[in-house]
């Protein structure tokens, strides 16, 4: 009874295994080339601290780049970079990790960062807009945003406007946009973008995430002819600390871990598209797509609404005080 139980587990774990590997798919970003491009490049990653952010730190660390941890808690941002260093020991020799405090929900503290930035870097390689918040309560940040729309694009618009001098100055260079295929879900309601008529936490995840998408393709064409690219990619479903604001009942979790633990991707599988786009020269002139493993996927008309992009642009430069 136990050999049958034993070789029942054996057998199932093996299972889930293949199927996790299956069904996770992950596209993997091949590293040699990669890493020479990268080598003594500048590269900033926000919410480098946990989840793909700090798999995508720790990979282009070891590509001996210097990345510059956008956080928004110094503490954890110095725990993780910690933890990266000795899990990488020698391989991150030649590369450097910088902390940088960013709080995507403060217009003032993303002004602070980018001024830091524009005063001590000489260059920007690539920007990588990967931090983001998941189905919060509603909450407003400082400048009274509702929180998903202010965090995951507003305050990622306000960034990347401020650092595109010097993206410019130093190109060719990139940006990569972290969306999610939840984007499908995301309408851009302009009579209430602050959610304060109604607010779904769901549906205001996904219409942040198709502003992601968005932005990427209007920032795309305003682009042209300046060898800055920019795109946009799912990762797919990834085990990290997105879903700090589910409630998953106690005794459903462990039946969530197994699942998790069986079919989501690792942080590291979740991140090998922003490490692609960042760091391949199969992507060198490439902009506006988006991707997912490491792949170009079509989007739904209503993510490639040029009209609808270019609103979404105009409003979004009046809220964050870069055109009166
Ligand atoms: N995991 C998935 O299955 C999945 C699927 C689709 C898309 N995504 C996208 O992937 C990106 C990374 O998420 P993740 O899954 O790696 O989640 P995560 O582990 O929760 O990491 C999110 C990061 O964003 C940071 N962040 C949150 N609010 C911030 C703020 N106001 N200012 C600065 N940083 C802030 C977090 O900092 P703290 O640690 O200080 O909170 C953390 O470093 C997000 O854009 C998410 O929408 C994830």
């Amino acid at each position: 009874m136990a050999a049958a139980a034993l070789l029942a587990a054996v057998l199932g774990g093996g299972l889930l295994l293949i199927a996790r590997r299956y069904l996770t798919g992950a596209g993997r970003a091949s590293r040699g080339a990669a890493a020479a491009l990268m080598r003594g490049k500048t590269v900033i990653v926000t919410g480098a601290n946990s989840g793909l952010g700090r798999a995508t730190a720790a990979e282009l660390l070891r590509m001996q780049a210097r990345v510059i941890m956008g956080c928004r808690d110094r503490g954890r941002a110095e725990q993780a970079a910690r933890e990266i260093r000795a899990e990488l020991g020698a391989q991150a020799e030649g590369g450097e990790l910088v902390i940088r405090e960013l709080d995507l929900a403060s217009l003032r503290s993303v002004r602070s960062f980018c001024q830091r930035v524009l005063q001590e870097e000489p260059r920007l390689d690539v920007l990588i807009n990967n931090a983001g918040i998941f189905q919060c309560p509603y909450m407003k940040t400082e400048d009274g945003f509702e929180m998903q729309f202010g965090v995951n694009h507003l305050g990622h618009f306000l960034l990347t406007n401020l650092l595109l001098g010097l993206l410019k100055s130093s190109a060719p260079s990139r940006i990569v946009v972290v969306s999610s295929r939840l984007y499908k879900y995301g309408e851009i309601n302009f009579e209430d973008l602050n959610s304060e008529i109604s607010y779904n936490k769901s549906f205001g995840y996904s219409r942040s995430k198709l502003a992601n998408i968005l932005f990427t393709r209007e920032l795309a064409r305003r682009l042209e002819g300046t060898e800055v690219t920019v795109n946009v990619l799912h990762p797919g479903i990834v085990r990290t600390n997105l879903g700090r604001y589910i409630n998953i009942p106690l005794l459903a979790k462990p039946l969530f871990n197994l699942v998790s633990w069986a079919f989501f991707k690792t942080p590291l599988e979740g991140a090998q598209t922003s490490i692609y786009l960042a760091s391949s020269a199969e992507v060198e002139g490439v902009s506006g797509k988006y991707f997912g493993d490491c792949k170009e996927e079509e989007l739904l008309p209503k993510a490639m609404d040029d009209l609808v992009a270019r609103k979404l642009w105009d409003i979004s430069e009046v809220m964050v005080g870069l055109l009166k």
